[in-house]
C-alpha cells in the first residue's frame, strides 16, 4: 500500500459563527466538527495526519489532547494553497496526499477512498458536484472534450464561467511529489490576493497529469459550516440519516424527526423509542426495550425487555433485563440494576447496585450502596453516604424491607431479611431477620389545646 498523508485545513476564522469558540470546535452530533473529519481520515489508516490551524490559536490543538496528529500553524492565513504549503515539510514525500477541510464534517470514508484510489493512479482527484446555486464556490472548468482544465474562484470568474454549475468542494487527492512542486509555483495575483490551492489544476494539466472528478453520494457530504444556521441544518440532516438507519434495522421510532443520537446507538429487535430522546456516547438497547419520551441515555447498556418511562436520565449505567425505570428516575454513573429491578419516580441512584427484583419505587436516594435481591426500599429512603469529607458504603443484603423515610447513615449494613421501621435513622448494623426501628415513641397529650390568636384591641 502506498503511504497516505491526510491534510486537514482548519486555520480559517469562522466569523459568521459569532462565537468565541473556534469554528472547528463547534459540535455536530455532540462531537467537534474537526473530530468528525479526523475520524473519517483515521478510518483510512493514514501514515501521516497533518492539521493546519491558525485562527483560534492553541485552543484548537488543546481541544484534542489525545490526538496523535501533527499540528501545523499557519500564521497569517494567506489562502488554501498557502495552508497546504505549511504542511509539506511534515508529509511523507512518497505516496498520496488527501486534502480535507476541518469545517466539512460529514464526508464519508467511502468517498475519500474513491479519491485516494484515483490519486493512486497518478492523477489529481477533485471532489465536485453540480449545484442549482453555485454562488461563492470555485467553478470546475472543462474543455470541449469534458476534461477538467481549471478551477476558477467565484470572485475571479468571467460571466461565462459564472454560469458553470459544477463546483469544487475543496476536497482533493494527488501524488505528494506533484503537490510539493505545484505549491512552490503558486502566485497570489488574483481577486483575493491569496495563494489558491485550486491553481494547481492548471499546473496538473500543463504537466500532463490527468484531473479527474469524483462525486459525493449527496450534497450533505460536502457541506461546510460557516454559520449557526448551517450547523443546525446539517445536524438535522445527519440526525435524519441516523434515524433512517435505525428504522431500516427495525427499530420503531415514534417520530424519526424527534430523536438525537450523539454517539453510537445499538439496538436489538423490536426496540421502541418515543419522541425527544437523546442518546450520547455508547448506548446499547437489548431486544424489546422501550424508551419513553424525553429520556436521556449516555453510555448505558440496557438488557432485553426493560421499560424506561418518561423523563428518565441514565448515565454510565448498566441495566439488566425486564427492569422498570421512571418516570423521572435518575441513574448516575456507576449504577447497576440487576434483572427485574424497579426504580420509580424521583429516585436517584449513584455508584450503587440494585439486586435482582429489588425495588425503590418512590422518592429515594441510593448512593454508594450495594443492595441485594428482593429488597424493598420505601419512599423517602436516603443513604447518608457523605459525611462532608468522605463517602461511605451502605450494604443492604437480600430480602430486606426498608420502611419509608429511613436514613441509612453509612458506613452501615442491613443484614439479610431485616426489616427497618418507617422513619428509622440507622447508625449501626441491623441484624438479620429482625425488625429494627429508631423512632421516638408516640404519645398523646390528653386535653391539649391549640394556641389561639391573641386579639389586638
Ligand atoms: C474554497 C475553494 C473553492 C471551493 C470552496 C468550497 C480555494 C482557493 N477555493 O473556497 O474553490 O469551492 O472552498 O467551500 O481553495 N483555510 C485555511 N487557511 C487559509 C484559508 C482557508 O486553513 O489561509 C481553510 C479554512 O479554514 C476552510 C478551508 O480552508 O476550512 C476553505 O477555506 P474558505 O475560506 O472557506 O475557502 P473558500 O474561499 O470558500
Ligand atoms: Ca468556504
Amino acid at each position: 500500500m502506498t503511504a497516505l498523508n491526510v491534510v486537514v485545513l482548519a486555520a480559517g476564522q469562522g466569523k459568521r459563527m459569532y462565537s468565541n469558540l473556534p469554528k472547528v470546535l463547534h459540535k455536530l452530533a455532540g462531537k467537534p466538527l474537526l473530530q468528525h473529519v479526523m475520524d473519517s481520515a483515521n478510518a483510512l489508516n493514514p501514515s501521516k495526519l497533518c492539521i493546519v490551524y491558525g485562527h483560534g490559536g492553541e485552543a484548537v490543538p488543546n481541544a484534542f489532547p489525545e490526538c496523535s496528529a501533527t499540528w501545523v500553524i499557519q500564521e497569517p492565513q494567506l489562502g488554501t494553497g498557502h495552508a497546504v504549503m505549511q504542511t509539506i515539510p511534515h508529509l511523507d514525500p512518497d505516496g498520496l496526499t488527501l486534502i480535507l477541510y476541518g469545517d466539512v464534517p460529514l464526508t464519508q470514508t467511502s468517498t475519500l477512498r474513491r479519491l485516494a484510489e484515483i490519486a493512486g493512479q497518478g492523477k489529481l482527484a477533485v471532489l465536485s458536484l453540480e449545484l442549482a446555486d453555485p454562488t461563492g464556490y470555485g467553478r470546475i472548468v472543462r474543455n470541449n472534450l469534458g476534461d477538467i482544465t481549471a478551477i476558477v474562484e467565484h470572485k475571479d470568474a468571467s460571466s461565462d464561467q459564472l454560469t458553470i454549475r459544477e463546483v469544487n468542494t475543496g476536497i482533493m487527492a494527488m501524488p505528494t511529489k506533484h503537490l510539493g512542486r505545484w505549491l512552490s509555483q503558486l502566485k497570489n495575483d488574483n481577486a483575493q490576493k491569496e495563494f489558491y490551492l485550486t491553481d494547481i489544476i492548471v499546473m496538473a494539466v500543463r504537466d500532463n497529469v490527468t484531473v479527474a472528478a469524483v462525486h459525493p453520494s449527496g450534497q450533505w457530504e460536502t457541506l461546510g459550516i460557516n454559520s449557526k444556521v448551517q450547523l443546525a441544518e446539517l445536524e438535522r440532516t445527519h440526525q435524519a440519516h441516523i434515524a433512517r438507519a435505525l428504522l431500516e434495522q427495525g427499530v420503531t421510532l415514534a417520530d424519526p424527526a424527534r430523536i438525537d443520537v450523539r454517539g453510537t446507538l445499538n439496538c436489538g429487535q423490536d426496540v421502541f423509542i418515543d419522541i425527544n430522546c437523546i442518546f450520547e456516547g455508547n448506548v446499547t438497547l437489548g431486544d424489546n426495550v422501550s424508551v419513553s419520551m424525553g429520556c436521556a441515555l449516555k453510555n448505558v447498556t440496557v438488557a432485553s425487555g426493560t421499560q424506561i418511562a418518561p423523563y428518565s436520565v441514565l448515565e454510565d449505567a448498566i441495566v439488566g433485563a425486564d427492569c422498570r425505570i421512571g418516570p423521572y428516575a435518575r441513574l448516575r454513573p456507576g449504577t447497576k440494576l440487576c434483572d427485574g429491578a424497579h426504580v420509580g419516580n424521583f429516585v436517584e441512584l449513584k455508584n450503587s447496585e440494585l439486586g435482582k427484583g429489588s425495588k425503590a419505587n418512590h422518592l429515594a436516594y441510593v448512593g454508594d450502596a450495594t443492595v441485594g435481591s428482593n429488597v424493598n426500599i420505601g419512599a423517602g429512603t436516603i443513604t447518608c453516604n457523605y459525611d462532608g469529607a468522605n463517602k461511605h458504603r451502605t450494604i443492604i443484603e437480600d430480602d430486606v424491607f426498608i420502611g419509608s423515610d429511613t436514613q441509612l447513615v453509612a458506613p452501615v449494613t442491613v443484614r439479610k431479611g431485616a426489616t427497618l421501621g418507617a422513619g428509622t435513622t440507622l447508625t449501626q448494623e441491623a441484624p438479620a431477620g429482625e425488625l429494627t426501628i429508631s423512632r421516638a415513641s408516640q404519645i398523646t397529650i390528653p386535653g391539649w389545646k391549640r394556641p389561639e390568636k391573641i386579639s389586638k384591641k
